[in-house]
Parts: C-alpha cells; structure tokens; sequence
C-alpha cells in the first residue's frame, strides 16, 4: 500500500515541459481560480468567460483549451489584488510560476486597458470581447423574472446598456469596443455570447426554471 500510494503522488512532469503545459491546463486553471477565489459569482464570472472563450475559438479557428483556460484565469488575482494598479499585472508571476504559458499569461494582461500590453492576438481580443459582455449578460439574466439566460436576448440587452443605473460597473465601451476590435457586428456577437452561456446555464447558475426541452425557442 505504501510503495502504491507514493507511486501515486510522483510527480510525472516538469513545469518546463510542453506536455505538462497541455496536460495541465482546464483542471490546473480551475484548481487555482478556487485556490485565490473563494466569491462564488467571481468564480462564475470565471466560468462564463471560459465559456464564451471556448465558443469563440470554435468559431474563429483558435484552440479551445488554450482559449478556455484563458478566459478561466484572466481575473484569478482579483480577490488578492482588487485594485487597478495591482490586478492583472501582479498576478502574472504567480500563474508564470503555476506553469502557465506565456501566450495565456500575456492575453491576461493584455485584457486590462491600462496595463499597457496592447491586444494583438485574435485570442486576446476575443477575451476582452467577452469579459465584460459576459459579466453584462449574468446580470441581465438575474433580473429576468426566472433568472436566468434563456430569457435574455439581443432587445434586451441593448436597453440594459442604455441603463446607466443598471450594473453600473459594467463598462459600456468595453463592450462595444471589444466586439469592434474583433471585428463582429455587435448584435451578432451579443447573440452569440447568449447562445454559448445558455448551452453552459446549468453550471453558469443561469439555467433558471426552464427545463431542458424549453431551453431554444
Ligand atoms: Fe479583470
Ligand atoms: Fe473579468
């Protein structure tokens, strides 16, 4: 039992191999979301973003895990680093030193207007497309009457945006410039964003009452 259970907890890679990298990424992400996150709608927002993360390299032809992942990670620090001069620029050594590429660390940064890693990848443009829409469409569906996504659309989401009391921390711009830097059609992308979070409402929390076979119109 011994000799079995050390074999067990040996570990077979080292950070410094590309296969760890690969064999590392969703559960690893998510291992250290939970480890620095303990709000559970920040750990949603994390979720939400990877899902529409992994819907848009489906679309764009970008490697899903790798945008997944991304999407998962970008606000890990928060909790720890809730201040703009701090959030994402000192978390990036702690996910450099977790194993995390530098292609997915850069993205992080790069999500932050103000952090001075200009957007250049059409991965770490899809992230900034999707971080703040992604946030705007959870809170749009928690004032539906069922709370949850398959009661949002495009209509009302555009009359949300246009409520400046609404979600107020939500930046308006940032929605509108994140689908404008990737090049998409505003209602098209919100569209989008909608139909891949409510495909993941079960574990978004935004199911809401609707039943399985309701879930399309
Ligand atoms: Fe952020
Ligand atoms: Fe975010």
């Amino acid at each position: 039992m011994e000799a079995r259970s050390q074999l067990r907890h040996r570990p077979t890679f080292q950070p410094t191999s590309s296969v760890y990298y690969k064999l590392m990424d969703r559960e690893t992400a998510w291992s250290i979301v939970c480890e620095h996150i303990q709000s559970e709608s920040l750990r949603k927002h994390a979720l939400a973003v990877e899902t529409c993360m992994r819907a848009a390299a489906r679309n764009l032809g970008g490697d899903e895990d790798t945008w997944g992942v991304t999407g998962l990670l970008h606000d890990f620090d928060w909790e720890i680093h809730p201040t703009l001069d701090e959030h994402p620029m000192k978390g990036e050594p702690i996910l450099e030193a977790r194993g995390v590429s530098a292609e997915i660390r850069r993205a992080i940064l790069s999500h932050a207007e103000y952090s001075g890693v200009p957007r250049v990848s059409l991965m770490e443009r899809a992230l900034f497309a999707c971080d703040e829409l992604a946030g705007f469409l959870t809170a749009v569906s928690y004032v539906k009457p069922g709370r949850s996504i398959h009661e949002v659309d495009v209509a009302s989401v555009r009359k949300k945006m246009k409520d400046k009391a609404f979600a107020r921390a939500v930046k308006r711009e940032d929605i509108v410039n994140g689908a404008a830097e990737l090049g998409v059609d505003l209602d098209r992308h919100i569209d989008f964003c909608i139909g891949a979070m409510r495909a993941n409402a079960e574990a978004l929390g935004l199911a809401g009452m609707v039943t399985q076979g309701e879930k399309r119109e």
